[in-house]
Parts: structure tokens; sequence; C-alpha cells
């Protein structure tokens, strides 16, 4: 963790619950989750389904998909439920900034001493929102950066404007340049077949911006919903064949530096040995606060837990529904949607 982070994440508020529930969760990880006795440290939260852009691999392109934003006070229940919680990443289906209640979902976590996480499509990053994302102490920004040349681009980020994106990014390190705690700003590029050739200049491009890091994605999910398994899955480039491997090795010596790092994200390419841990350490909120496992499915209509507004948060911690799907993951008996995250059920990606 750079000192940074750190700092952005250390809570103001609610200090001693925060404290009190990271330990348990600490010694449950090292008992490899014997006891679950705490609740989740960060959740991500989805403000909205909505959103500008129509991306070939995203599901809110489909035709009949419905854009809803996740009400305020949907927001403040889970939040209030949720005094623990160090860190919430404010992401989902569709684009954060669609949702104009953003800020003061920020400013309410932070009432909570939560810090704020988002990963958005750096269309709307005008001046007067990123002030106000700076007002509220934004600790991390994400722009997603999926082709160094318009062309790439905006073939993948349909109905974007590459140039727009570009000069907002350029915009958003200019207004937080000499600030002492400014939020982290990183980059995020989900590499596809059609996007491949260009990683070695995504990577010079967001050096240049002034991005603290940038993160590859290598895996497209289908969020275990066939239709978009077998569209993605066409797509994706099969990372673990040594010579793409080396190809992101290479790219990541070339520029990685002390003040932008470079890595492959490599969480969700699981095995039975590497299991998945997402239902012991976090949740993913729906836009209508139905409570998901993770954010690989995002998608309630796939699996629910239960929603925020009629039940607390606790209780659907600790179902049975929720406590049975973490025994199924345990003992490699999964799901037919978990199956995609598997190299034992997934050759593409290994
Ligand atoms: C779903 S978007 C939501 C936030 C925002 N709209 C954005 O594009 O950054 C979050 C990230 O997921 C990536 N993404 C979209 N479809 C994906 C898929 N099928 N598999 C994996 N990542 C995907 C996007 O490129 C983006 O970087
Ligand atoms: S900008 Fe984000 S949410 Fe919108 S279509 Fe693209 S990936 Fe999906
Ligand atoms: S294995 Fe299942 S719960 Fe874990 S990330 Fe994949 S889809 Fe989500």
């Amino acid at each position: 963790m750079t000192p940074r982070r750190f700092v952005n994440l250390i809570p103001r508020k609610f200090l001693l619950i925060k404290i009190f529930n990271y330990l348990k969760f600490q010694f449950s990880r090292i008992t490899s989750f014997k006891t679950l006795n705490y609740l989740p440290v960060t959740m991500d939260v989805e403000p909205t389904t909505g959103c500008n852009f129509r991306c070939t691999m995203c599901q809110v392109s489909s035709p009949n998909f419905k854009a809803n934003n996740m009400e305020l006070s949907t927001f403040k229940k889970l939040i209030s439920d949720n005094k623990q919680l160090i860190k919430i990443k404010l992401q989902g289906m569709g684009e954060p900034l669609v949702n104009k209640n953003i800020y003061e979902m920020i400013e309410f976590a932070k009432e909570y001493g939560i810090a704020t996480e988002i990963i958005c499509n750096g269309s709307m990053l005008n001046k007067k929102n990123i002030s106000k994302l700076l007002e509220n102490n934004l600790a991390k920004l994400t722009v997603s950066i999926d082709g160094a040349s318009k062309k790439v681009f905006e073939n993948i980020r349909v109905k974007s404007n590459f140039d727009d994106v570009i000069s907002n990014s350029f915009t958003f390190k200019e207004m937080t340049r000499d600030k002492f705690l400014r939020p982290e700003f990183s980059a995020w590029s989900t590499i596809q077949e059609s996007n491949y050739d260009e990683i070695d200049e995504i990577a010079k491009l967001c050096k240049k911006i002034g991005f603290d890091d940038l993160t590859y994605q290598v895996f497209l999910t289908g969020w275990g919903k066939n239709e978009w398994e077998k569209i993605n899955n066409k797509k994706n480039i099969d990372y673990r064949n040594l010579e793409v491997k080396e190809k992101f090795d290479a790219v990541i010596s070339k520029y990685s530096s002390s003040n932008f790092k470079i890595k492959v994200f490599e969480e969700n390419l699981l095995t039975y040995k590497k299991k998945c841990s997402w239902p012991w350490n976090s949740s993913y909120v729906s836009a209508k606060g139905n409570i998901v496992p993770c954010c690989i499915i995002g998608d309630p209509n796939v699996i629910d837990m239960g929603n925020i507004t009629k039940k607390s948060f606790k209780d659907i911690w600790y179902s049975e529904k929720y406590k049975s799907f973490r025994h199924k993951i345990s003992n490699n008996e999964l799901e037919e949607f978990c199956k995609n995250c598997y190299f034992e059920h997934n050759n593409k990606q290994n």
C-alpha cells in the first residue's frame, strides 16, 4: 500500500468499530475463514445502471437493458447499517456520475468515516464535477482507458469521444497536481482481442497523462449470462499463453517507475486451490439495493442474497443462503455462473 493510499483510507469516524471489525476479519482470514463473526470491510455499490456509452463488451449495451438509479435513501440505509466499512467503491453496471446524487453519497459516506473510490468512463469529468469530487475528499478516481488511438478506443467504447476522455484525464491531473492530500489517480484498461495490439501504447499514454498506476484486466466476464459469456469468450485474449504473458511483462518492465506502477489484474483467474474469496471479503450492492456476492456477477437476476431496504445487512450477510453459497465455494461445488472464473472449467483462460 502506498503512503497516499494509507492516508486516504484512514477512518476519521467510528474508528473503534472499524478497528475491532477489521481485526476480527483479519483473524478469520488467517484461520482460513473458519469463523464468520465480522462484517465486510469494503463493498462495491452500484450508483446507477444508466450510461452514456454503449461499450461492445458491456451488458449495458443489451437492447432491452434497463437503467436504474440508486435512491439516496437506499444508499443511506446501507451505510448506516455498515459503520464498520473502511472503504466503498462506487461502481457497477453504468456510469457512476450519471447519478446526480453521487456527490451527496460520497459526503454521506464520509460522515461515517468511509473512504470512497469511483471508477468512471471519464466523459463527465468536467472542471465543475472534478471540483465537487475533490470537495468531498474522494479517495481514489479510476478512469477506463481501453485504447490508445481514437479508432480502437471508440470502436470498443461506442458513443464515446476519445479526445474528451483524454483531455478530461489531463484536467483532473492538473487540478490535483499540487494538492498534498489528493485522490489516487488510476487507469483501468480492459484488454480484449481488438485492443491487445495497443497495450504498449496504452501504458505510454497513461504515463504521459500522469496516472499513478495502470491495471490491465485480461479477462472479460459474461456476468453469469449465457448470451454474454458466448459473446465475450470469443473476444477474450488467452492470457495464460506464455507469449501473451511475456508481452505484458515486457510492457510492465518498460514503463513501470517509482511513480507509475503497472499490473495485470489476476484475482478472477481462480483455481480449486486459489479459490474465490469474495463472499468472505466483500459484497456487491445493486442499484435497487439487492446484495450480490461479487462484482463479476453484479446482477441480482443471477443471484440475490436479499434486499437492503427490506432487511438489515447483518441478517443478509449471516443468512443461510449466503452461508450455503460460501460452503459451495469452499468445497469447489461451484454454481454454473462461478465456473467461468475457474481454470478447471474454463480452458480459454489458461
Ligand atoms: C462496468 S464499468 C463501470 C464504470 C464505468 N462506466 C467505466 O466504464 O469505467 C467498470 C469497468 O468494467 C469494464 N468492463 C466492461 N465490460 C466488461 C466485461 N464484460 N468484463 C470485464 N470488464 C468489463 C469497463 O471497461 C470498466 O473499466
Ligand atoms: S462506460 Fe462503463 S458502464 Fe458504460 S457501457 Fe462502457 S463499460 Fe459499460
Ligand atoms: S467465483 Fe463466483 S462469487 Fe467468486 S468472483 Fe467468480 S462469480 Fe463471483
